[in-house]
């Protein structure tokens, strides 16, 4: 997919020959002389325009428009959820046509945010599964310009939807990718591919003799009941200064989650493909990394592995020491995400990190308190939840601060070990989030549980990307002086590619 930023006024907008000519009209649109602009006032007047977000009106080879299809798009206030809400309703509504070049403009004040917002849901709209389709539908549309009135302000805008939506793209297609094509080898191989795509860029596999080295027990138990080999993955990203302490993104890569010996019950098991969609955001940093080029040190975590049943595999109440000498007691062999975790977050403690951030679908728990809109977001540091927080709102990847009081660890007490892997199921994600914090005394850190937010179930099943555009924010702002530190000008923080001078950016 092409994206292109260019100089339009509706006037030239309506002359510009295209597949399909998208206007996003915002309540507050104020007619100019133009043709178009009266047509647009008319749909309104008539009440044939809703400019509620979402809302349409399409038509074919309308009057003064040289487009062969126009979207007129109602963006609500205009903010950048409504934008967003616009482009993804156009989007849909020419899904089928045969349309391959698309122009979107903004009949009223466009801001950085809202263009960033628009790029982002072209990029999502657009974006097809196909890779173990024998047939697939190939998405027709290949070019979207987006007109606005004065480029220059927004170009770092731009190009950072560009960059975040190729960090969205790889996360939602790691993700989606079916077990026996997403395996802890081929998400390594899919690593060292990224970092070789970008400058300062770093990649390293460990095995499981180096992981056994390292004392991971917990990661090993794991990893015992399936034949598949586990990998822990290292990428690194140096965009600051040398002496820079690093944030570091721990994401847990559960290729496959059967529950273990504890096994899970048969219905929507499949979509434990996506127990990996911590990785996977992980992995859709380091590709907006790639292209943004932030001031700042990075590094990526992924223990990666299956839990699987077997002759061999971890069995309640076996009691396995983690690699910081803490024993844990197995009680349930489905709470196998925190014991991957607590091993990588002990191996984070040799970079001296700024703060670790963790990013796992850990708890069921959290899919029935916070659902499918806010990631949970938990922390004892009030500035990793302010920055973490502010990144959500800006990005519309939202996420909710959950408790951490101690008396919730009282469940992950036992007589047979240094702590249980589970609780209670009352406050499930909470206990989860206590055992994970025992393993984080020597750096600030926040665990996000997407749970409910890396994938939609059902009809419309599939990886949403989430929380690549939280992630990049809060790297954003994490830029510079210090963690309370946040860039929200309009700028956007600094770039290394702000204005650069390719104007057409490709997006693979
Ligand atoms: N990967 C699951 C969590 C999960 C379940 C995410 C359903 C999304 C939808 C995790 O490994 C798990 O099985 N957690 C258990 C923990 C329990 C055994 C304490 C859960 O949530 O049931
Ligand atoms: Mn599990
Ligand atoms: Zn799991």
């Amino acid at each position: 997919m092409n994206f292109e930023l260019v100089p339009l006024t509706l006037q030239q907008a309506a002359a510009t020959a295209t597949d399909c000519l998208v206007v996003i009209v915002p309540e507050s649109f104020k007619p100019g002389r133009d043709g178009l602009s009266g047509l647009i006032r008319e749909a309104i007047d008539s009440g044939d325009l809703e400019v509620a977000a979402g809302k349409l009106l399409t038509s074919w080879r309308a009057k003064g428009v040289a487009a062969g299809r126009l979207v007129l798009a109602g963006a609500g206030n205009g903010d950048p959820a409504g934008t967003r809400k616009a482009v993804a309703a156009a989007l849909g509504a020419i899904r089928s046509t045969p349309v391959k070049r698309l122009t979107v403009i903004f009949a009223g004040p466009s801001a950085g945010e809202g263009l960033r917002a628009a790029v982002l849901a072209a990029a999502e709209a657009a974006y097809a599964y196909t890779l173990t389709k024998s047939k697939p539908e190939k998405s027709r549309l290949s070019h979207v310009t987006f007109g606005v009135a004065d480029v220059a302000p927004l170009q770092v805008r731009f190009d950072q939807g560009v960059g975040l939506a190729a960090g969205v793209r790889t996360a939602r297609e790691w993700a989606n990718r079916p077990a026996n094509h997403a395996t802890p080898s081929m998400l390594a191989d899919a690593a060292k591919e990224i970092c070789k795509g970008g400058k300062h860029m770093q990649c390293e596999v460990l095995g499981p003799r180096q992981v056994a080295k390292l004392g991971m027990g917990a990661f090993m138990a794991v990893a015992q009941g399936s034949h598949e080999p586990l990998r822990f993955i290292e990428m690194r990203y140096n965009g600051g200064a040398k002496a820079s302490p690093p944030v570091v993104l721990v994401g847990k890569g559960i290729t496959f989650d059967t529950g273990g010996i504890s096994i899970k019950p048969a219905a929507e098991m499949d979509e434990m493909k996506y127990d990996m969609s911590g990785a996977a955001s992980v992995l859709g940093v380091f590709r907006a990394l790639a292209d943004l080029q932030p001031a700042i040190n990075v590094v990526g975590l992924i223990p990666a592995c299956e839990n699987m049943p077997d002759g061999r595999a971890i069995k309640p109440g076996d009691v396995v020491t983690s690699m910081s000498g803490q024993t844990i007691e197995i009680l349930n062999t489905d709470a196998e995400g925190r014991l991957v975790l607590c091993d990588a977050l002990t191996y984070a403690e040799r970079f001296q990190p700024r703060a670790v951030v963790d990013i796992a679908t850990l708890t069921g728990a959290c899919v029935i308190a916070l659902g499918a809109v806010r990631s949970g977001l938990f922390t004892t540091s009030d500035d990793l939840a302010q920055t973490l927080s502010r990144a959500g709102e800006s990005a519309l990847d939202p996420c909710w601060r959950m408790p951490l009081d101690d008396d919730y660890a009282e469940g992950l007490k036992t007589h047979f070990a240094d702590v249980a892997n589970v609780g209670g199921r009352a406050a499930g994600s909470v206990t989860a989030a206590k055992f994970l914090q025992r393993f984080t005394t020597k750096y600030p850190w926040a665990h996000l549980d997407i749970a409910g937010t890396a994938w939609k179930g059902g009809a419309a099943k599939g990886a949403t990307g989430r929380p690549v555009g939280l992630l990049v924010d809060f790297l954003l702002a994490m830029q510079g002086a210090g963690p309370e530190s946040h860039k929200s000008s309009e700028e956007g923080g600094t770039s290394r590619s702000a204005g650069g001078k390719r104007k057409t950016r490709k997006s693979a």
